[in-house]
């Protein structure tokens, strides 16, 4: 679930959790009710929610075994510790570890009870790049074991690298739902041809050639519809016997969709004065 601050993305995961009823509205689990079999949902899910801690003068191994004394069924804390790749730290209290080692030992707990789903609620928010990558090496495993992950986040590019199938939050409400490539191609603009520094010889060529152009910031910009495009954009070019600084080719992502869908940026957060 991809969505700005205050999207309703905590709302909806803790409503699927069976943490909060919800006002109108049906929700299922693995096919259950939340408001009917909320208990044995709990059992079959794991959680690591926003701003997660465990408890600072216990050790990780101790905190993992802590949390799985919870439930009936429960994973051997070492495995756990492996999968997570903490060894190093399972005799190390909590509160000696950096954010991002924190967020694993919150994924192991999340796995305890050996879950179908596990709900993440922005793992990575607050953690630097190098220890974002990790958690996302760590929830590329759960993929790998077949688990389900719900992933919350607001960062698009974590969306479009670890998801089958991305539901972009505002206010809310879904606005698209599908795999990145199918939001991008149903909501994106397409992607464009950018030529940069043209010099007036191209100019003349590439202005009559490609009516529907855009220039911006000395960029000469051609909406592509077709592959074929770009080589006739660069046989024109050279026909052309002028000069040009260099080609690009751009593809639209999550954030311009998110963009053309809103009027906001991502990073602009929920703008709740304006909410209807
Ligand atoms: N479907 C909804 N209808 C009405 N209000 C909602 C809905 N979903 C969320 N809200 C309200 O919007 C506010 C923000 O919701 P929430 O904390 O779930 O956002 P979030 O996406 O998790 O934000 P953050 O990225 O800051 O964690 C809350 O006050 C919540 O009650
Ligand atoms: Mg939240």
């Amino acid at each position: 679930m991809l969505g700005p601050n205050g999207a309703g993305k905590t709302t909806t995961v803790e409503i699927l959790e069976c943490l909060r009823s919800m006002t109108s509205g049906e929700a299922r689990v693995l096919g259950l009710d939340v408001m009917k079999k909320a208990r044995e949902i709990k059992y079959k899910i794991g959680v690591l929610p926003q701003d997660f801690n465990a408890f600072d003068l216990l050790t990780v191994k101790e905190n993992i075994q802590f949390f799985g004394s919870m439930y009936d069924r429960m994973l051997d804390p070492m495995d756990l510790i492996k999968v997570m790749d903490l060894q190093e730290k399972a005799d190390e209290y909590f509160k000696n570890l950096s954010g991002g080692l924190k967020q694993r030992v919150g994924v192991a707990i999340a796995m305890v009870n050996d879950p179908e789903i596990i709900f993440l609620d922005e793992p990575t928010t607050g953690l630097d790049p190098k220890a974002r990558r990790e958690v996302w090496k760590v929830i590329e495993e759960l993929k790998k074991k077949g688990k389900t992950v719900i992933l919350t986040t607001h960062y698009m590019e974590e969306a479009e690298i670890l998801s089958d199938r991305v539901g972009i939050i505002d206010r809310g409400r879904f606005l698209a739902l599908g795999s990145p490539r199918e939001i991008i191609d149903e909501h994106g603009s397409g992607s464009h041809c950018i030529i940069a520094n043209a010099d007036a010889k191209c100019l003349n060529v590439l202005k009559e050639r490609w009516p529907d152009h855009e220039i911006r910031n000395g960029n000469f910009i051609i909406p592509l519809r077709d592959k074929d495009n770009l080589v006739e954009i660069i046989y024109a070019l050279d026909g052309s016997g002028g000069n040009y600084e260099q080609i690009q080719v751009t593809r639209p992502t999550l954030e311009d969709v998110f963009l053309r869908l809103t009027g906001r940026k991502l990073a602009e957060g929920g703008d709740t004065e304006n909410a209807e």
